[in-house]
């Protein structure tokens, strides 16, 4: 049975027991403390906490997720994969256990041809959480599943929760048993590999407020409803349908393999060690097309740096399977076409993805052949010094530094017949993976902590009203007072704050806007001065502030006014990012979308993808394009509506949404349509003038134009035509004869300055007569050395040497040594004549000598050699370690 068709059996399996089927949300999470969409229940979390109401009371839906814990796994086992569908049935307070565990029998072991999967009721396990006897007896009583089959395990197994604070509850698995060829005896508590668990349902009804481990958690109370949560896999469902071995094997992964095996001349099934290759390769191909889908782009951290390991690890096993080109163009459009049949936004978002993928491979290659080169000296200096083995901190420094997986660091040491001390640099893999330990759990305490305010929420029972749309100043009440984390009373003039209205007009920064700031007075007679606002869990927005005078008190009533000047500055630039993010796109194309940016008053940053510098026509282009538009005063209006509507208007960034969601477009005239939930100009007139500053690249395929806007755009230009007006004035020149004035003054100044060294050099050569005459005899060489001081560099130098060689001579072994100084750095310069050569006399290991008193080092030739170092007050002493070796030499014979 195809993945496809099982999905569909499930979706209207459900629809007919009156589940509301809800498209997959985005991969990217809106709860800010996860990742990435880890199970089908996240974007219902507000749902089964009560901070939101929801829609429906029974729910259905195939969750695109993605699972990057055991990412070393993937390959050796035959369940691991990063990304995979979670089908799942959700109740919100309407059934519980009893249905839910009819409906699964029902679905797992009803004929195919009802449109069930038809699975042997004999092969079904289950589990349950010891102690929930509940559960245990609606399998045995209501479904008359054999208590035999029927194991109890404890939390490690059967109670679920996300791992960070939220909706938890114990749960019961369903497995298939695979027989015995896969495994001992004893069902899933014995062995999980013949045992698969296909099917977990979760009862969902407690909340838990710290989470420490799998099984270390806090349980703050009941939630107040019961729910079912259940996540059934649909990988793992379509390998034992689909009677293949393992998850790479099934229709929606195996072409990938396939296409693998074609690139490499390699057979999947011929050895383990390149199976495992191929299916690291299948599966983080498809993971890697699927989070770049939902608008992720490679990064050095979060998301962005999973998706790039991801992305680096299915080249690198590309190249040991042997394949030095370009892999990506080959197996991606692979991926894509399995995918597409359930998510055919693939095709249409086909040119951003692959520019996005492909760059990325590229990038990588690049540094490949940089760490290549690194380990090649290695393996030089190995050679070179008798050891058959490369040391563990060189293999780490590859890693660390030039990101050269050990993996390709064994097999390259290998191909050279040398081992790697894998010891120590696992030694030093584990030190690094402490420090990034404890810098996580630095972060998680900082940031992850969302319980107090989760508290705060649920005392107010619903989400903050945000008026800021419509208003610069509104009444409200206050919800909630925070005081260094802690939820206090009151609070008195002078203390830092964090306040929480139930109606406010500030706006938390989000979507790349900065955040309000200004006043609150509270009916008391306090006053509050607001500098930041944030919303650290959906729903709630927070102020910290200062109280500036008067006690604060829970519940007062409060009038919040916003700083407008800062608010209509900010404002006008978050238009303006609009408009260029338009005006981009009309000019680069459709796969310049947008990756992050900033809007401030009275400028903005826009960081968009794209693979090659914007040439400075085209800003100019996208400079006179916004303006123009400004001119036209175009109206700039917010609608909310259905995301269709909005994918039929052209609306912009347009990922990352919760499918089924209405979603609040702003759009600029009839021109640009865009996602966005921040604040903006009324008309595109008010903006005044938009000035781009330049662009550049932050990171691979990533650029960023920045701009300036309304009065700060003027500033800067009126600031540009004043200097203009100060150089015409100075070189007497008008504003547009200014460039051809300075490129002449430049090319004068040159000249001077090749007159004036041609000039020092006739200088220092003129005293080449009478320095000749202090040539000194030293064991039959004629010895000429010199300081000519500081002002004299290498270049005079050389020129002088080489005059006084020949002046000395070809029949006498001649030496001549002259030191200088060039800014504040000494400089040696050493010739020798052919008779001095001769006689073992070379220039070379003679500057060396200089420069090693001078603190440096030097070389070059025989003949002619130069050196420099690092402390010009020991000229005379290096010259003396000159003589001093020429005597040795010429001594010695
Ligand atoms: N949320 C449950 C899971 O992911 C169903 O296993």
């Amino acid at each position: 049975m195809e993945t496809a068709e099982i999905r569909r059996r499930w979706l209207e399996f459900f629809e007919q027991k009156d589940h509301a089927v809800v498209p997959s949300a985005s991969l990217l999470s809106d709860d800010p403390t996860l990742l990435f969409t880890v199970a089908g229940m996240v974007p219902f979390i507000p749902y089964f906490t009560g901070q939101q109401t929801p829609p429906w009371r029974r729910a259905t839906s195939v969750q695109k997720c993605v699972r990057t814990l055991d990412i070393e796994e993937v390959g050796k086992t035959t369940r691991h994969g990063t990304f995979f569908q979670m089908n799942g049935n959700f109740s919100f307070g309407d059934y519980f256990k009893s249905e839910a565990i009819a409906y699964a029998w029902e679905f797992v072991t009803g004929s195919q041809q009802e449109g069930c999967l038809g699975f042997d009721p004999d092969s079904i396990w289950v589990t349950v959480l010891d102690g929930d006897d509940e559960a245990a007896r609606i399998w045995q009583q209501e479904v008359g599943l054999p208590p035999e089959r029927i194991q109890r395990r404890g939390l490690a197994d059967n109670y679920w929760h996300t791992g960070v604070a939220g909706p938890g509850g114990p749960c019961s698995e369903i497995y298939v048993d695979r027989g015995p060829e896969h495994g001992q005896e004893g069902g899933p508590a014995v062995d999980e590999d013949r045992y698969l668990e296909i099917w977990n349902l979760v009862f969902m009804q407690e909340e838990l407020t710290e989470v420490r481990s799998k099984t270390d958690f806090d349980v703050a109370g009941e939630l107040p409803k019961k729910n079912i949560d259940t996540g059934m896999g649909l990988e793992r469902v379509a390998y034992l349908l689909q009677g293949v071995d393992n998850l790479y094997e099934i229709d929606e992964i195996y072409p990938v393999i396939e296409a693998a095996e074609e690139l490499s001349g390699r057979r999947y099934g011929a050895q383990e060690g390149d199976d495992v290759r191929f299916r690291v390769v299948a599966d983080h191909v498809r993971t890697a097309l699927m989070l770049i889908n939902d608008g992720v782009t490679p990064g050095n951290e979060g998301r962005g740096y999973v998706l790039r390991r991801l992305l680096r690890r299915a080249v690198r096993s590309m190249r040991l399977l042997g394949v030095t080109e370009p892999a990506l163009p080959r197996l991606l459009p692979v991926s894509r076409d399995v995918m597409a049949k359930s998510y055919p936004e693939l095709v249409s978002g086909w040119s951003r993805i692959s520019q996005i993928a492909y760059a990325e491979e590229e990038a990588f290659r690049r540094t490949l052949s940089a760490g290549t080169s690194i380990l090649d000296a290695a393996v030089r200096q190995a050679r070179e010094s008798g050891r058959a083995q490369l040391a563990g901190d060189q293999a780490f420094t590859l890693h660390d530094t030039y990101g050269f997986p050990i993996d390709l660091t064994l097999e390259m040491a290998a191909e050279n017949g040398l081992t790697v001390d894998e010891g120590g640099f696992r030694r030093l893999m584990a030190e690094q993976r402490e420090r990034a330990k404890a810098d996580a759990r630095a972060k998680k305490s900082r940031h992850g902590d969302t319980s107090v305010y989760r508290q705060v929420a649920d005392a107010l029972g619903r989400q903050v009203e945000f008026t800021g749309y419509d208003e610069v100043a509104s009444e409200g009440r206050v919800a909630g007072l925070l005081l260094d984390g802690t939820v206090v009373p009151t609070a008195q003039a002078g203390q830092e704050i964090e306040l929480v209205l139930d109606r406010t007009p500030f706006y938390a920064e989000g979507g790349g806007q900065l955040p309000d700031g200004g006043t609150v007075r509270l009916a008391g007679g306090a006053v509050v001065e607001v500098y930041d606002v944030q919303s650290p869990i959906t729903g709630l927005i927070v102020h910290r502030a200062r109280v500036l005078s008067g006690e604060v008190g829970t519940g007062e009533q409060a009038h919040g006014e916003v700083d407008v000047a800062r608010r209509r500055s900010i404002s006008r630039a978050h238009t303006a990012t609009h408009m260029v993010h338009k005006a981009i796109r009309e000019a680069l194309g459709d796969t310049a979308t947008q990756a992050g940016s900033e809007n401030a008053p009275g400028r903005f940053r826009f960081d968009f993808n794209a693979t090659q510098a914007l040439p400075p026509s085209v800003m100019r282009d996208v400079e006179a394009r916004v303006n123009a538009l400004l001119m036209d005063d175009l109206p700039v209006r917010a609608e909310v509506m259905s995301q269709q509507q909005a994918r039929e208007a052209g609306a912009m960034a347009l990922f990352g949404e919760k499918y089924g969601d209405q979603v609040r477009v702003v759009s600029v005239g009839e021109w640009a349509h865009e996602l966005c939930g921040g604040t903006h100009a009324r008309r595109s007139g008010q903006l005044g003038l938009v000035k781009l500053l330049g662009e550049s690249s932050i990171g691979s395929g990533v650029r960023r134009v920045e701009a300036l806007v309304g009065t700060d755009a003027y500033d800067f230009l009126a600031r540009e035509h004043a200097i203009v007006g100060q150089l015409s004035e100075v070189l007497k020149a008008r504003p547009e004869e200014l460039p051809e004035r300075i490129d002449g003054i430049l090319s004068r100044l040159k000249e001077a300055e090749r007159e004036i060294a041609a000039a020092r050099q006739q200088q220092v050569l003129g005293a080449a007569a009478t320095l000749a005459q202090q040539t000194r005899d030293v064991a039959g060489v004629s010895l000429l050395t010199h300081d000519a001081g500081d002002g004299v560099g290498g270049d005079d130098l050389r020129h002088l040497v080489t005059d006084l060689r020949a002046r000395l001579g070809a029949e006498r072994p001649a030496v001549v040594a002259v030191t200088g100084a060039a800014k504040g750095r000494p400089v040696v310069v050493v010739a020798t004549n052919e008779t001095a050569r001769a006689a073992g006399l070379k220039a070379g290991s003679l500057v060396k000598v200089a420069a090693g008193v001078l603190g440096g080092g030097g070389g070059g030739k025989d003949d002619l050699a130069q050196g420099g170092g690092q402390d010009p007050s020991r000229t005379s002493e290096a010259l003396a370690a000159v003589e001093h070796a020429v005597a040795e030499t010429a001594g010695g014979r």
